[in-house]
């Protein structure tokens, strides 16, 4: 057996060599690419803004809709949420989730009844979220952090 390689195997073993290297510069991106949704972080929490506070009538409970989306995976899904913000005066406010505490179905904002009424098994709620009948068994999720910040109404929001 020579201890020489001849030219032949030599140029096979730098053949093999350069197609590693290249097959290793195509590839780890693309696998990059593939796998790179499972290792994403998703925020679940921040500060969701309602627009300037005068835009909110005083006295009559207001609803805000807004839209979050989430991504699990390569899954991406969209939920919808609402909150009512109530101003008690020209500057003092509350924001109550419309989310009914008994199965989760949205509460409605009933001028004539002056509560927030489940349309499910019919929940009854007060203007300050208080439960005042039907089978809700807590208040409705007020949000206690708010700020004001350039002229817009904040408030602190966690997905569950
Ligand atoms: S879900 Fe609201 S009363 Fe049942």
């Amino acid at each position: 057996m020579s201890d020489h390689l001849d030219r032949r195997e030599f140029v096979k073993i730098v053949t093999a060599a350069l197609g590693t290297i290249m097959g290793a510069i195509v590839g780890l991106p693309a696998i990059g690419y593939l796998i790179s949704p499972a290792l994403r972080v998703q925020k679940n929490e921040d500060w969701i803004s309602v627009g300037p506070l005068e835009k909110y009538p005083v006295g009559k409970p207001t609803l805000f809709s807004f839209t979050r989306s989430k991504v699990n995976g390569w899954e991406k899904t969209v939920n919808s949420y609402g909150v009512y913000v109530v101003r008690t005066s020209e500057t003092e406010y509350t924001i109550f989730s419309n989310m009914c505490t008994h199965l989760s179905c949205r509460v409605n904002w009933k001028d004539e009844a002056q509560e927030y009424i489940c349309p499910c098994h019919d929940g009854h709620f007060g203007q300050d979220g208080s439960v005042t009948a039907g089978p809700p068994p807590k208040p409705l999720i007020r949000y206690e952090e708010t700020k004001i910040e350039d002229g817009n109404l904040m408030f602190f929001f966690k997905e569950s």
